[in-house]
C-alpha cells in the first residue's frame, strides 16, 4: 500500500442540469445529468496517511462539513486511519466553477489509491457523487452521463473528450463566494418552488435528448435543450422561496451576446450554473469570436478557454520515510 498518493481531476460543466435530490440518505439526485469535463481547470489533491485528520484546501487548512460527512460515510464502509489530505485548484472556489465536483473526484481517487482499495471508476463515481452530486461525473472524461443504472447513480462516459472536441468559453463576471450553496439551494428548490415537479419530469425528457444530440454530434439540437435546461433551472431557483438569484448584470448581457452570435450564424450556446460566471459552449471555428465577445461585456473580469478533458486519474508516490 503506498500511504501517500497524488491525484487530478476536472471539474464539469452540466448540460442538462442536476438540481434536485431524492430525499432520504446517499445524495441520491432527482434527476439524471449530462455534462462535459473540461481539460484547463484542474484540481490537484494529495493524501496521505497521518496523525491526525487535515485538510488544507488553497493553502488554508479547512474544517467543512461536507467534506466531513464524506470521510464518515467513507468510514463507515472502510477501515481509514487519519489523513492529511492538500487540495490545489488553478480556477477560483465556491462562485459557480464547480470546485466540489473537481475537488470530490480528485480527493476519492487518490484516497482509493493511497489506501490501496483498488475501487473500480463505477464505485468511484459513486463515491465521488455522494460527496457532491455532480463530482461523480468528474470521475469521467468528455462527455458525461449521470444516471441511474441496475440501482446504482454513477457516470458513464457518453463520447471520449476528443470524439467531438467542442470548446468552452468562461466569462469570469464575479469572485465572491455564492450567498446560498447548491445543497441547501436545491432543498429550498424541492421545498418551496411551485415548479419542482414539473422540473424533474422535463429533464428525464431533456436528458434522453441531449443523448441523442451527443451521439449524433448535432450541434443545434444540443444548443436548444442544453439553453432550455438552464433556463428551467433557473426558473426553478427564481421561483424558490426565499428566491434563489445566481445572475448579475454581466450574466445577463453575456447571455444576450452569446445569442447575437448565434442568430448571425455562430454554432455556441449558453450555460449558467449556482453562481454568476457564464459558460459559452462553442465548435473550435467560433472560439476566437465568441471569447471576443464576452471580453467586451462590461463586467466580465476574465475570460478563460478550455476544450474537453479526462476523467480523474492518479499519481502514485511513496511517502517520505
Ligand atoms: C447547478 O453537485 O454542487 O452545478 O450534490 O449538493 O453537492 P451537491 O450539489 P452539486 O450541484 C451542482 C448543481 C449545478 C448543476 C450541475 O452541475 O448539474
Amino acid at each position: 500500500m503506498p500511504d501517500r498518493a497524488t491525484a487530478t481531476a476536472h471539474p464539469n460543466i452540466a448540460l442538462v442540469k442536476y438540481w434536485g435530490k431524492r430525499p432520504g440518505p446517499g445524495n441520491i439526485p432527482a434527476t439524471p445529468s449530462l455534462s462535459l469535463t473540461l481539460d484547463a481547470l484542474t484540481t490537484t489533491t494529495t493524501v496521505e496517511v497521518a496523525d491526525a485528520d487535515r485538510f488544507v484546501l488553497d493553502g488554508a487548512p479547512v474544517a467543512d462539513p461536507k467534506i466531513d460527512a464524506f470521510l464518515q460515510a467513507l468510514r463507515s464502509e472502510f477501515d481509514i486511519p487519519p489523513l492529511a489530505a492538500t487540495s490545489a485548484s488553478n480556477f477560483p472556489a465556491g462562485c459557480g466553477l464547480a470546485s466540489s465536483a473537481s475537488g470530490f473526484a480528485a480527493l476519492v481517487t487518490a484516497m482509493d489509491n493511497a489506501l490501496g482499495w483498488g475501487l473500480d471508476r463505477d464505485a468511484r463515481s459513486e463515491w465521488a457523487r455522494r460527496g457532491s452530486g455532480s463530482a461523480g461525473r468528474s470521475i469521467v472524461g468528455g462527455f458525461g452521463m449521470l444516471s441511474e443504472r441496475d440501482g446504482r447513480w454513477v457516470a458513464r462516459e457518453l463520447l471520449a473528450a476528443d470524439a467531438w472536441p467542442l470548446r468552452v468559453v468562461v466569462g469570469i463576471t464575479s469572485r465572491k463566494r455564492k450567498a446560498v450553496g447548491s445543497t441547501a439551494g436545491m432543498e429550498r428548490s424541492r421545498m418551496t418552488s411551485p415548479f419542482y415537479g414539473a422540473w424533474v419530469r422535463s429533464t428525464e425528457e431533456d436528458f434522453a435528448d441531449a443523448e441523442r444530440a451527443v451521439l449524433e454530434r448535432d450541434f443545434g439540437r444540443l444548443a436548444r435543450v442544453a439553453e432550455s435546461s438552464c433556463l428551467k433551472m433557473h426558473a426553478l431557483m427564481l421561483s424558490s422561496d426565499p428566491a434563489l438569484f445566481y445572475w448579475n448584470a454581466a450574466t445577463v448581457e453575456c447571455l444576450h451576446r452569446i445569442r447575437m452570435l448565434r442568430d448571425a450564424g455562430a454554432e455556441v450556446f449558453f450555460t449558467v450554473d449556482a453562481g454568476p460566471q457564464v459558460k459559452a459552449v462553442c465548435t473550435a471555428d467560433h472560439e476566437s469570436a465568441v471569447r471576443d465577445a464576452l471580453e467586451q461585456v462590461p463586467g466580465v473580469d476574465e475570460v478563460l478557454v478550455s476544450g474537453l478533458g479526462a476523467g480523474a486519474s492518479c499519481t502514485v508516490s511513496p511517502a517520505p520515510a
